[in-house]
Protein backbone atom coordinates (compact mmCIF):
# COMPACT_ATOMS: atom_id res chain seq x y z
CA UNK A 1 0.00 0.00 0.00
CA UNK A 2 1.37 3.63 -0.85
CA UNK A 3 1.84 6.17 2.12
CA UNK A 4 -1.37 8.09 0.04
CA UNK A 5 -4.09 5.51 0.27
CA UNK A 6 -5.01 5.48 4.24
CA UNK A 7 -7.94 8.27 5.02
CA UNK A 8 -7.08 8.71 8.32
CA UNK A 9 -3.46 9.38 7.41
CA UNK A 10 -4.88 11.92 4.28
CA UNK A 11 -6.89 13.52 6.64
CA UNK A 12 -4.45 14.79 9.34
CA UNK A 13 -2.31 16.78 6.39
CA UNK A 14 -3.93 20.01 4.76
CA UNK A 15 -5.51 20.12 1.33
CA UNK A 16 -3.35 21.46 -1.02
CA UNK A 17 -6.24 22.30 -3.24
CA UNK A 18 -9.97 22.82 -2.05
CA UNK A 19 -13.07 23.15 -4.24
CA UNK A 20 -15.90 24.55 -2.62
CA UNK A 21 -19.41 24.04 -4.27
CA UNK A 22 -18.34 24.64 -7.23
CA UNK A 23 -20.85 25.53 -10.14
CA UNK A 24 -20.79 26.52 -13.55
CA UNK A 25 -23.05 26.81 -15.80
CA UNK A 26 -22.96 27.57 -20.10
CA UNK A 27 -26.32 29.68 -20.21
CA UNK A 28 -28.78 26.51 -19.63
CA UNK A 29 -26.69 23.65 -19.33
CA UNK A 30 -24.94 22.73 -15.57
CA UNK A 31 -21.56 21.49 -16.29
CA UNK A 32 -20.82 21.32 -12.92
CA UNK A 33 -22.96 21.02 -10.16
CA UNK A 34 -21.53 22.44 -6.98
CA UNK A 35 -18.15 20.20 -6.28
CA UNK A 36 -16.71 19.88 -3.24
CA UNK A 37 -13.08 18.09 -2.94
CA UNK A 38 -10.56 18.15 -0.96
CA UNK A 39 -6.86 17.22 -2.68
CA UNK A 40 -4.58 16.39 0.05
CA UNK A 41 -0.54 17.60 -0.72
CA UNK A 42 0.73 14.21 -2.63
CA UNK A 43 -2.11 12.96 -3.09
CA UNK A 44 -3.06 11.58 -6.81
CA UNK A 45 -6.65 11.99 -7.45
CA UNK A 46 -8.66 11.25 -10.66
CA UNK A 47 -11.94 12.42 -11.63
CA UNK A 48 -13.48 9.79 -13.54
CA UNK A 49 -16.53 9.84 -15.01
CA UNK A 50 -18.97 9.64 -18.69
CA UNK A 51 -18.60 11.75 -21.61
CA UNK A 52 -19.81 15.45 -20.73
CA UNK A 53 -20.13 14.74 -16.94
CA UNK A 54 -18.09 17.78 -15.81
CA UNK A 55 -14.26 16.37 -15.73
CA UNK A 56 -12.54 18.83 -17.53
CA UNK A 57 -14.82 21.69 -16.89
CA UNK A 58 -13.79 21.25 -13.65
CA UNK A 59 -10.13 21.41 -13.81
CA UNK A 60 -10.50 24.26 -15.67
CA UNK A 61 -11.87 26.07 -13.08
CA UNK A 62 -9.28 24.98 -11.56
CA UNK A 63 -6.26 26.19 -13.66
CA UNK A 64 -8.50 29.38 -13.89
CA UNK A 65 -9.18 28.99 -17.62
CA UNK A 66 -12.83 29.64 -17.01
CA UNK A 67 -14.52 31.62 -14.50
CA UNK A 68 -16.80 29.12 -12.05
CA UNK A 69 -20.36 30.41 -11.52
CA UNK A 70 -20.32 30.25 -7.73
CA UNK A 71 -18.28 28.07 -5.66
CA UNK A 72 -14.70 28.52 -4.36
CA UNK A 73 -11.02 26.97 -5.41
CA UNK A 74 -8.15 27.36 -2.68
CA UNK A 75 -5.03 25.99 -3.31
CA UNK A 76 -2.62 25.93 -0.36
CA UNK A 77 -5.83 27.70 1.47
CA UNK A 78 -5.68 31.00 -0.57
CA UNK A 79 -8.80 31.58 -2.84
CA UNK A 80 -8.13 31.75 -6.18
CA UNK A 81 -10.99 34.02 -7.66
CA UNK A 82 -9.00 36.76 -8.07
CA UNK A 83 -6.01 34.81 -9.30
CA UNK A 84 -5.37 34.37 -13.43
CA UNK A 85 -3.96 31.19 -14.57
CA UNK A 86 -0.47 32.42 -15.36
CA UNK A 87 -0.51 33.34 -11.28
CA UNK A 88 -1.75 30.30 -10.50
CA UNK A 89 0.76 27.33 -8.74
CA UNK A 90 -0.37 25.14 -11.46
CA UNK A 91 1.26 22.70 -14.03
CA UNK A 92 -1.06 21.53 -17.12
CA UNK A 93 -1.08 18.46 -19.09
CA UNK A 94 -3.82 18.07 -22.03
CA UNK A 95 -4.60 15.27 -24.30
CA UNK A 96 -3.12 17.19 -27.24
CA UNK A 97 0.24 18.06 -26.44
CA UNK A 98 0.78 21.80 -27.77
CA UNK A 99 4.19 21.84 -28.32
CA UNK A 100 5.89 24.56 -30.21
CA UNK A 101 6.42 22.94 -32.87
CA UNK A 102 9.03 25.70 -33.95
CA UNK A 103 11.14 24.95 -30.41
CA UNK A 104 13.22 22.38 -29.86
CA UNK A 105 12.52 20.42 -26.83
CA UNK A 106 14.96 21.96 -24.46
CA UNK A 107 13.32 25.57 -25.75
CA UNK A 108 9.87 24.04 -25.04
CA UNK A 109 10.74 23.28 -21.45
CA UNK A 110 12.55 26.51 -20.89
CA UNK A 111 9.49 28.56 -22.18
CA UNK A 112 7.50 28.86 -18.82
CA UNK A 113 10.63 30.12 -17.21
CA UNK A 114 11.47 32.46 -19.66
CA UNK A 115 8.44 34.17 -19.04
CA UNK A 116 8.81 33.97 -15.34
CA UNK A 117 12.54 35.60 -16.87
CA UNK A 118 14.58 33.38 -14.74
CA UNK A 119 18.13 34.18 -14.74
CA UNK A 120 19.75 31.79 -17.76
CA UNK A 121 22.14 30.18 -15.88
CA UNK A 122 18.97 28.82 -13.49
CA UNK A 123 16.88 27.82 -16.95
CA UNK A 124 19.84 25.29 -18.31
CA UNK A 125 19.63 23.38 -14.90
CA UNK A 126 15.99 23.45 -14.43
CA UNK A 127 15.69 22.17 -18.03
CA UNK A 128 18.01 19.91 -17.87
CA UNK A 129 16.48 18.50 -14.34
CA UNK A 130 12.83 18.12 -15.90
CA UNK A 131 14.04 16.06 -19.21
CA UNK A 132 16.09 13.62 -16.83
CA UNK A 133 13.27 13.34 -15.04
CA UNK A 134 10.97 12.29 -17.88
CA UNK A 135 13.91 10.44 -19.54
CA UNK A 136 14.83 12.81 -22.33
CA UNK A 137 17.94 14.38 -21.42
CA UNK A 138 19.88 12.94 -24.80
CA UNK A 139 16.92 14.38 -27.16
CA UNK A 140 16.96 18.42 -26.20
CA UNK A 141 18.02 19.83 -29.67
CA UNK A 142 15.29 17.86 -31.17
CA UNK A 143 11.97 19.12 -32.60
CA UNK A 144 8.63 17.77 -31.11
CA UNK A 145 8.09 16.22 -34.87
CA UNK A 146 10.85 14.30 -34.13
CA UNK A 147 9.62 12.38 -31.24
CA UNK A 148 7.09 9.49 -31.10
CA UNK A 149 3.37 10.03 -29.24
CA UNK A 150 4.97 9.17 -25.97
CA UNK A 151 8.21 11.66 -26.06
CA UNK A 152 6.02 14.35 -26.48
CA UNK A 153 3.55 13.81 -23.92
CA UNK A 154 7.05 13.27 -21.92
CA UNK A 155 8.53 17.11 -22.94
CA UNK A 156 4.73 18.17 -22.28
CA UNK A 157 5.08 16.77 -18.51
CA UNK A 158 8.60 18.53 -18.59
CA UNK A 159 7.39 22.03 -19.71
CA UNK A 160 4.21 21.34 -17.04
CA UNK A 161 6.50 20.52 -13.69
CA UNK A 162 10.02 22.47 -14.85
CA UNK A 163 8.86 25.56 -12.62
CA UNK A 164 8.13 23.06 -9.76
CA UNK A 165 4.17 24.07 -9.41
CA UNK A 166 2.71 22.86 -6.09
CA UNK A 167 -0.52 21.75 -7.92
CA UNK A 168 -0.20 18.90 -11.29
CA UNK A 169 -3.35 18.81 -13.36
CA UNK A 170 -3.54 16.28 -16.03
CA UNK A 171 -6.26 15.89 -19.08
CA UNK A 172 -6.81 12.74 -20.47
CA UNK A 173 -2.59 13.23 -21.17
CA UNK A 174 -2.39 9.09 -22.79
CA UNK A 175 -5.97 9.72 -24.57
CA UNK A 176 -4.24 9.66 -28.15
CA UNK A 177 -1.36 6.84 -27.03
CA UNK A 178 -1.69 3.35 -27.88
CA UNK A 179 -2.29 0.49 -25.18
CA UNK A 180 0.94 -0.12 -24.65
CA UNK A 181 2.28 2.74 -24.45
CA UNK A 182 -0.55 4.34 -22.11
CA UNK A 183 0.05 1.92 -20.05
CA UNK A 184 4.27 2.32 -20.01
CA UNK A 185 3.44 6.27 -19.49
CA UNK A 186 0.48 5.58 -16.62
CA UNK A 187 3.70 3.77 -14.83
CA UNK A 188 6.48 6.45 -15.91
CA UNK A 189 3.48 9.82 -14.21
CA UNK A 190 2.83 7.79 -11.60
CA UNK A 191 6.45 7.36 -10.46
CA UNK A 192 7.51 11.19 -11.28
CA UNK A 193 4.32 11.91 -9.37
CA UNK A 194 5.54 10.41 -6.19
CA UNK A 195 9.20 10.92 -6.49
CA UNK A 196 7.96 14.56 -6.32
CA UNK A 197 5.42 14.39 -4.45
CA UNK A 198 3.15 16.83 -6.34
CA UNK A 199 -0.77 17.34 -5.93
CA UNK A 200 -1.76 15.95 -8.67
CA UNK A 201 -5.88 15.79 -10.53
CA UNK A 202 -6.09 13.86 -12.97
CA UNK A 203 -8.89 13.35 -15.67
CA UNK A 204 -9.84 10.04 -17.35
CA UNK A 205 -12.37 8.23 -19.36
CA UNK A 206 -10.57 4.48 -18.62
CA UNK A 207 -11.14 3.17 -15.22
CA UNK A 208 -8.17 0.95 -15.68
CA UNK A 209 -6.05 3.83 -15.83
CA UNK A 210 -7.89 5.05 -13.08
CA UNK A 211 -7.39 2.33 -10.82
CA UNK A 212 -3.88 1.72 -11.35
CA UNK A 213 -2.74 5.47 -10.86
CA UNK A 214 -4.86 6.89 -8.44
CA UNK A 215 -4.59 7.11 -4.39
CA UNK A 216 -8.74 8.34 -4.95
CA UNK A 217 -10.70 8.07 -7.54
CA UNK A 218 -14.32 10.70 -7.55
CA UNK A 219 -16.82 9.50 -9.81
CA UNK A 220 -18.27 12.20 -11.61
CA UNK A 221 -21.92 11.94 -12.82
CA UNK A 222 -23.70 15.00 -14.42
CA UNK A 223 -21.69 17.26 -12.77
CA UNK A 224 -21.04 15.95 -9.34
CA UNK A 225 -19.39 13.76 -7.37
CA UNK A 226 -21.28 10.85 -6.95
CA UNK A 227 -18.82 8.29 -4.62
CA UNK A 228 -15.34 9.27 -3.68
CA UNK A 229 -12.89 7.41 -2.24
CA UNK A 230 -9.71 4.81 -2.47
CA UNK A 231 -9.57 2.66 -5.87
CA UNK A 232 -10.66 -0.61 -3.65
CA UNK A 233 -13.71 1.61 -2.16
CA UNK A 234 -14.92 2.35 -5.32
CA UNK A 235 -15.09 -1.46 -6.57
CA UNK A 236 -15.61 -3.36 -3.65
CA UNK A 237 -18.19 -0.97 -2.04
CA UNK A 238 -20.32 1.41 -5.27
CA UNK A 239 -22.88 3.14 -3.46
CA UNK A 240 -24.97 2.79 -5.62
CA UNK A 241 -25.75 1.58 -9.44
CA UNK A 242 -24.24 3.26 -11.45
CA UNK A 243 -20.94 3.04 -9.87
CA UNK A 244 -20.75 -0.49 -10.02
CA UNK A 245 -21.61 -0.72 -13.46
CA UNK A 246 -19.53 2.35 -14.57
CA UNK A 247 -16.37 0.63 -12.45
CA UNK A 248 -16.25 -2.54 -14.18
CA UNK A 249 -18.47 -5.35 -14.66
CA UNK A 250 -21.21 -6.48 -12.65
CA UNK A 251 -24.47 -8.90 -12.39
CA UNK A 252 -27.04 -7.88 -10.07
CA UNK A 253 -28.98 -9.47 -8.73
CA UNK A 254 -32.60 -8.03 -6.69
CA UNK A 255 -33.58 -9.78 -3.22
CA UNK A 256 -34.80 -8.74 -0.21
CA UNK A 257 -33.22 -7.46 2.92
CA UNK A 258 -33.47 -9.62 6.09
CA UNK A 259 -32.37 -8.27 9.32
CA UNK A 260 -29.43 -10.00 11.50
CA UNK A 261 -26.16 -9.48 12.63
CA UNK A 262 -24.13 -7.58 10.66
CA UNK A 263 -25.29 -6.42 7.59
CA UNK A 264 -28.26 -8.92 7.46
CA UNK A 265 -28.79 -10.96 4.53
CA UNK A 266 -30.09 -10.46 1.32
CA UNK A 267 -32.82 -13.77 0.03
CA UNK A 268 -31.80 -13.29 -3.98
CA UNK A 269 -33.91 -16.88 -4.59
CA UNK A 270 -36.52 -18.95 -2.73
CA UNK A 271 -33.69 -20.84 -1.03
CA UNK A 272 -30.39 -18.19 -1.43
CA UNK A 273 -29.96 -15.58 1.52
CA UNK A 274 -26.55 -14.53 0.91
CA UNK A 275 -24.46 -12.41 4.26
CA UNK A 276 -24.28 -8.78 3.51
CA UNK A 277 -21.01 -6.89 4.22
CA UNK A 278 -21.98 -3.95 6.85
CA UNK A 279 -22.42 -1.05 6.00
CA UNK A 280 -24.12 -1.76 2.28
CA UNK A 281 -26.70 -0.12 3.26
CA UNK A 282 -28.96 -3.00 4.08
CA UNK A 283 -31.04 -1.36 7.14
CA UNK A 284 -33.61 -0.12 4.46
CA UNK A 285 -35.46 -2.81 5.17
CA UNK A 286 -36.66 -3.70 1.90
CA UNK A 287 -35.52 -4.54 -1.49
CA UNK A 288 -31.75 -3.81 -2.52
CA UNK A 289 -29.70 -4.87 -5.77
CA UNK A 290 -26.48 -7.70 -4.66
CA UNK A 291 -23.10 -6.41 -6.53
CA UNK A 292 -21.42 -9.88 -7.66
CA UNK A 293 -18.18 -9.26 -9.70
CA UNK A 294 -17.74 -11.96 -12.37
CA UNK A 295 -14.68 -13.18 -10.91
CA UNK A 296 -15.96 -13.39 -7.37
CA UNK A 297 -18.56 -16.66 -8.90
CA UNK A 298 -17.68 -19.74 -9.17
CA UNK A 299 -19.81 -22.18 -11.45
CA UNK A 300 -19.79 -25.53 -9.88
CA UNK A 301 -20.87 -28.48 -12.91
CA UNK A 302 -23.88 -30.56 -11.81
CA UNK A 303 -26.98 -29.68 -10.62
CA UNK A 304 -28.41 -29.22 -7.03
CA UNK A 305 -31.62 -29.59 -6.63
CA UNK A 306 -33.47 -27.58 -4.51
CA UNK A 307 -30.79 -25.37 -2.51
CA UNK A 308 -29.28 -22.19 -3.67
CA UNK A 309 -29.02 -20.60 -7.64
CA UNK A 310 -28.70 -22.75 -10.23
CA UNK A 311 -28.93 -22.65 -13.78
CA UNK A 312 -27.81 -23.88 -17.54
CA UNK A 313 -24.51 -22.63 -19.41
CA UNK A 314 -25.97 -20.20 -22.17
CA UNK A 315 -22.36 -19.68 -23.53
CA UNK A 316 -18.21 -19.91 -23.20
CA UNK A 317 -15.72 -16.86 -24.26
CA UNK A 318 -11.98 -17.44 -24.43
CA UNK A 319 -11.00 -13.88 -23.57
CA UNK A 320 -7.24 -15.24 -23.16
CA UNK A 321 -6.71 -14.55 -19.00
CA UNK A 322 -10.42 -16.08 -18.11
CA UNK A 323 -13.29 -17.41 -19.23
CA UNK A 324 -16.32 -15.51 -19.46
CA UNK A 325 -19.25 -17.85 -18.41
CA UNK A 326 -22.69 -16.76 -19.24
CA UNK A 327 -25.13 -18.36 -17.49
CA UNK A 328 -28.81 -18.45 -17.51
CA UNK A 329 -30.29 -18.93 -13.93
CA UNK A 330 -33.59 -21.02 -13.55
CA UNK A 331 -35.22 -17.52 -12.90
CA UNK A 332 -34.72 -16.52 -16.38
CA UNK A 333 -31.98 -14.06 -15.40
CA UNK A 334 -28.40 -14.21 -16.80
CA UNK A 335 -25.47 -13.98 -15.06
CA UNK A 336 -21.92 -14.04 -16.03
CA UNK A 337 -18.92 -15.31 -14.43
CA UNK A 338 -15.44 -15.40 -15.24
CA UNK A 339 -12.76 -18.17 -14.40
CA UNK A 340 -9.57 -17.17 -14.31
CA UNK A 341 -7.55 -19.36 -16.89
CA UNK A 342 -5.64 -22.08 -15.46
CA UNK A 343 -5.78 -24.44 -18.62
CA UNK A 344 -8.78 -25.98 -20.26
CA UNK A 345 -12.45 -25.30 -19.47
CA UNK A 346 -14.29 -28.57 -18.32
CA UNK A 347 -17.91 -26.09 -18.95
CA UNK A 348 -19.63 -26.43 -22.05
CA UNK A 349 -22.87 -24.28 -23.49
CA UNK A 350 -26.01 -26.69 -21.89
CA UNK A 351 -24.39 -28.02 -18.97
CA UNK A 352 -26.18 -28.10 -15.64
CA UNK A 353 -24.72 -25.15 -12.74
CA UNK A 354 -24.89 -24.61 -9.64
CA UNK A 355 -23.52 -20.81 -8.53
CA UNK A 356 -21.04 -20.99 -5.97
CA UNK A 357 -21.06 -17.51 -3.95
CA UNK A 358 -18.94 -18.12 -1.08
CA UNK A 359 -19.51 -17.77 2.19
CA UNK A 360 -17.72 -14.18 2.26
CA UNK A 361 -20.11 -10.82 2.81
CA UNK A 362 -21.33 -9.38 -0.50
CA UNK A 363 -22.41 -5.73 -1.46
CA UNK A 364 -25.41 -4.56 -2.11
CA UNK A 365 -26.89 -1.31 -3.89
CA UNK A 366 -29.79 0.17 -3.46
CA UNK A 367 -32.64 0.29 -6.31
CA UNK A 368 -31.62 2.93 -8.55
CA UNK A 369 -34.59 5.82 -8.72
N1 LIG B 1 -17.81 26.17 -23.46
C1 LIG B 1 -18.93 25.46 -23.28
N2 LIG B 1 -20.13 25.94 -23.67
C2 LIG B 1 -21.26 25.23 -23.45
N3 LIG B 1 -21.31 24.03 -22.86
C3 LIG B 1 -20.15 23.49 -22.46
C4 LIG B 1 -18.90 24.17 -22.65
N4 LIG B 1 -17.91 23.38 -22.15
C5 LIG B 1 -18.52 22.28 -21.68
N5 LIG B 1 -19.86 22.34 -21.86
C6 LIG B 1 -20.84 21.33 -21.46
O1 LIG B 1 -20.66 21.05 -20.08
C7 LIG B 1 -20.79 19.67 -19.82
C8 LIG B 1 -19.51 19.13 -19.20
O2 LIG B 1 -18.47 19.19 -20.16
P1 LIG B 1 -16.99 18.71 -19.85
O3 LIG B 1 -16.16 19.11 -21.00
O4 LIG B 1 -16.58 19.19 -18.52
O5 LIG B 1 -17.18 17.14 -19.82
P2 LIG B 1 -16.09 15.98 -19.65
O6 LIG B 1 -16.51 15.20 -18.46
O7 LIG B 1 -14.73 16.55 -19.66
O8 LIG B 1 -16.37 15.09 -20.94
P3 LIG B 1 -15.33 14.32 -21.94
O9 LIG B 1 -15.04 13.00 -21.27
O10 LIG B 1 -16.14 14.13 -23.18
O11 LIG B 1 -14.12 15.17 -22.14
C9 LIG B 1 -21.16 19.02 -21.15
O12 LIG B 1 -22.56 18.91 -21.21
C10 LIG B 1 -20.64 20.01 -22.16
O13 LIG B 1 -21.39 19.94 -23.35
MG1 LIG C 1 -13.09 16.37 -21.01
Amino acid sequence: MNPHTTSSGSRRRSAALKLVELRKQFGDIVAIDGVSLDVMAGEFVTLLGASGSGKSTTLMAVAGFIDATSGEVLINGEDQSRQPPHKRDIGLVFQHYALFPHLSVEKNVAFPLEMRRLPKAQIGERVRRALDLVRLGSLGARKPSELSGGQQQRVALARALVYEPSILLLDEPLGALDKSLREEMQWEIRRIQQALAITTVAVTHDQHEAITMSDRIAIMRNGRIEQIGTPADIYERPRTRYIAEFMGSSNFLRGKVEAGPDGGRLRVAPHTAVPLAPRAGALADGSMDLVIRPERVRCVPGPREGDGLAGAIAGVTYVGEAWQIDVKLDSGEMLTASHANHGELALAPGDRVAIDLGTHPWWAVPLES
